[in-house]
């Protein structure tokens, strides 16, 4: 599909939908056919079954021993194939007599043709499980070879989110995905979500279903010592904002009409009393322990605590959803420039995914406050703010201090400015955003185009 035809598309998604308060969250993956006509009044709550501990890697070979694996995929990356806690991992299957292939060729922040990559060579094997060690990149590169080799016949774009994709649900039964992460961030050791860049489009967008994901989560804070200091910071602002987003998102009964068939229930379906519970947790260990573990490589106390609390906010918003700072972020990292971030090794200009959806997190909640002020409130009191005798006019000011306080200490760029972006760019970002509907429909405010422009222009400079 050529851009001209998405951003057609989009527009006419855009403009018909209604835009009344009560009806503005109403399409989405739920067609209207399939609709009851009565709002939505149920949650689910489903992740990945979870296994935490220090050195817990070794288990690995076990589990698929007793799952009768024979021929497993590895998945890693370049730099992540080096490190010890791969050698554990890989010293656990070859204690338990399974036979593996190591793919290490995973880009940091995937592409479409870089997923793709993966998906042919898992396409030339006979695989009857996958393995992935490292951080998002890699965990979302494995969901998408184990899809594509369990359905050989379908193109890249089938199973991709609508507009870009053609959003078609997932029939086929995967293999089982244990998946260890070693970065503290995306959470998506838990979610059904693989997220690339489409290049043609300069969005990122992804595939989404509850079968992607993982059949295990094997999490071991040791993967973490060797996270290097931009890493830990960038992946951590990625959890901080995946725990601020779900707090903060539409309440589910909000979202629109339930759906006529529990299985077209959404995985993004606004908070819910349990989402909270893991945005709460996972606030109250980044407060205390965020900033030493960027600096402390050595603290194990810290970074363990971060590592779980990105399992945690994974729980959470995997199933609430996240809302603007994820929506504004895929075209800012989508349309970057010459930014090559230190600690990286990479090879190619990148934004990294939790800088880009921090850097427009101040202005993000300064927007959404009005919706909601008690939740932007209580969100900046677990960072650690004080807010007694703060009014809810303020509520927005209050938590972006916060969220500024902890950019500040983190070493944050000051804004977009400093990552390749002026003005002139707008209009580009905020086409961008468009096709992120499914996401920015999770806001507890509705925006248009011009509220949308006015974030990233409050974003040029952060401090
Ligand atoms: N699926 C989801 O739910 C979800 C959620 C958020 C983000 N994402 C995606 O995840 C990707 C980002 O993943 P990420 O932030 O975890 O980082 P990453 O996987 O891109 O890795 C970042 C860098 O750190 C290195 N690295 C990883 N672990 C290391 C360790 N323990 N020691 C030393 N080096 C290490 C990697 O080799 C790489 O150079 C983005 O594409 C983003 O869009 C997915
Ligand atoms: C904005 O950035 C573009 C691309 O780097 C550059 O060509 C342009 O001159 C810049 N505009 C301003 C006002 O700085
Ligand atoms: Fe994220």
């Amino acid at each position: 599909m050529s851009r001209k035809n998405v951003l057609s598309l989009i527009n006419t998604v855009v403009s018909n939908s209604c835009k009344c308060p009560a009806h503005s969250h109403n399409y989405g993956s739920v067609a209207a056919a399939t609709q009851t006509g009565k709002m939505e009044y149920a949650f689910e709550m489903s992740a990945s079954t979870v296994r935490f501990g220090p050195g817990v890697s070794v288990e690995l070979g076990a589990d698929l021993r007793n799952w009768g694996a024979k021929n497993v995929c590895l998945v890693t990356d370049k730099n992540v194939i080096k490190l010890p806690s791969v050698r554990v991992a890989l010293d656990s299957l070859a204690r338990n007599g399974i036979a593996y292939e190591v793919y290490d060729e995973t880009r940091v922040e995937p592409t479409d043709a870089s997923m793709w990559h993966a998906a042919t060579f898992a396409r030339s094997k006979q695989f009857d499980a996958f393995v992935a060690i490292g951080g998002g990149s890699t965990i979302d590169t494995a969901k998408a070879a184990n899809l594509f080799c369990s359905d050989r016949e379908a193109q890249f774009l089938d199973y991709v989110n609508r507009p870009v994709g053609n959003g078609k649900e997932i029939n086929v039964k995967l293999k089982p995905l244990i998946a260890l992460p070693t970065t503290s961030g995306t959470g998506s050791e838990t979610t059904g979500v693989a997220i690339f860049d489409y290049k043609k489009l300069h969005v990122k967008t992804g595939i989404s279903s509850k079968y992607l994901k993982p059949t295990l989560a094997i999490i071991d804070p040791l993967h973490t010592l060797t996270q290097p200091e931009r890493v830990t910071a960038f992946a951590g602002f990625d959890v901080f904002c995946h725990a601020l987003e779900s707090f903060t998102a539409i309440d589910y009964r909000e979202r629109g009409p339930a759906p006529a068939d529990p299985s077209l229930r959404p995985p993004y379906q606004g908070r819910n009393p349990v989402s909270d519970v893991w945005a709460r947790f996972a606030l109250d260990i980044i407060r205390d322990n965020f900033i030493d573990a960027i600096y402390q490589p050595d603290n194990l106390e810290a970074r363990s605590r971060m590592h779980l609390a990105s399992t945690m906010a994974g729980v959470g918003f995997g199933n609430a959803g996240v809302h603007l700072c994820h929506g504004l972020s895929y075209p800012i990292s989508g349309n970057v420039r010459n930014y090559v971030p230190k600690d990286y090794s990479a090879d190619h200009a990148l934004i990294p995914h939790g800088l880009s959806v921090v850097i427009s997190a101040p202005a993000v909640f300064e927007f959404t406050a009005p919706a909601c002020p008690d939740r932007h409130l209580e969100a900046a009191k677990f960072l650690g703010a004080d807010v007694s005798g703060v009014k809810a006019a303020d509520a927005g000011r209050a938590l972006a201090d916060s969220v500024r306080g902890f950019m500040q200490r983190a070493g944050i760029e000051n804004g977009l400015n400093e990552l390749g972006f002026n003005k002139s760019d707008v209009p580009a970002l905020v086409e961008g955003v468009l096709p992120q509907e499914r996401i920015t429909k999770m806001a507890p405010r509705t925006q248009t185009r011009d509220d949308l422009a006015g974030l990233f222009e409050n974003s040029m400079q952060v401090y």
